[in-house]
This record gives C-alpha cells, structure tokens and sequence, in this order.
C-alpha cells in the first residue's frame, strides 16, 4: 500500500483559531479527517504531523525517506529554511508544497520559497484544499 507522509509546520496547529480571513475556520484536525477519508476512499496510507519545530520536521522528512510522497505545507519556514530545503533534497521522496492561502497575494516575504527548487510542485492558495488536491496528484 502506498503511503504518504502529510507535514505541517509552525502555527498550522492554530488552524481555526488563526487569522480565519485568510486561512478559514476549519481545524487541522478536521482537514486531517477529510484527507485521511480520501487516502481511504483511494486505498493509500497518510500519516500525519505537525510540529512548530525545525528539527521536528527535519527528523520526519527523514523518517519518510521510503514513502511513496510527502504533502507538505512548512509554514514561515517555507521562505527561509535551507535547512528543511537540504532534508528534502537528501532523501529520494516527491515533495508537493501546499499554501492554504495565496501567498503570491500577500506581504513580499511570503512570495518567495527557498523550498519550491527541491519539490515536485506547489499547490497555492486554494485553501485546505490544497492538501487534498496535493494527495491527488501523487495518485
Ligand atoms: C502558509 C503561508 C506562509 O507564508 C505562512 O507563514 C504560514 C501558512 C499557508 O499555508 O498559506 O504559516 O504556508
């Protein structure tokens, strides 16, 4: 069975509760469900994490290193980790970069990502959606 690793960086854990004009009012928990059903309905596996530390998601790109993909929204991190950019390209997995909101639309900083270089693709500004759709592309 394939399995997918679904990663999420600083501050996502406040999906619901965070700045709900720009990232909605559903909970991590709640599009974690949502994705879980859809690996189901497709017969594929999807782990999930979450943490607001580098090291955290450092170690579970590692750990996915013989995963069949890895969805992965990196929060701030996205625009200034060389660090998270170098895990992803030390290990052979597809990467697919997920941005609930258009960070295209928003402040300079976030437009930006030292991460895309080293993914299959980004998948931006279509809300949680976007973990969804990124599930489907590996599929
Ligand atoms: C984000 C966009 C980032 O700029 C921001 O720091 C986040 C969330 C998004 O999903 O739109 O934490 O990755």
């Amino acid at each position: 069975m394939k399995t997918f690793y679904v990663l999420n960086g600083p501050n996502l854990n406040r999906l619901g509760k965070r700045e709900p004009g720009v990232y909605g009012n559903e909970t991590l928990e709640v599009v974690e469900h949502r994705l879980a059903e859809l690996a189901n309905e497709k017969g594929v596996t999807a782990i999930f994490k979450q943490s607001n530390h580098e090291g955290d998601l450092i170690d579970w790109i590692h750990e996915a290193e013989n995963a069949d993909g890895i969805i992965m929204n990196p929060g701030a991190f996205t625009h200034y980790s060389y660090a998270i950019r170098d895990a992803i390209a030390s290990v052979p997995v597809p990467v697919v970069e997920v941005h609930i909101s258009n960070v295209h639309k928003r402040e300079s900083f976030r437009h930006n990502s030292v991460i895309s270089p080293v993914t299959e693709g980004q998948i931006v500004g279509f809300g949680t959606k976007g973990y969804e759709l990124a599930l489907l592309s590996f599929l």
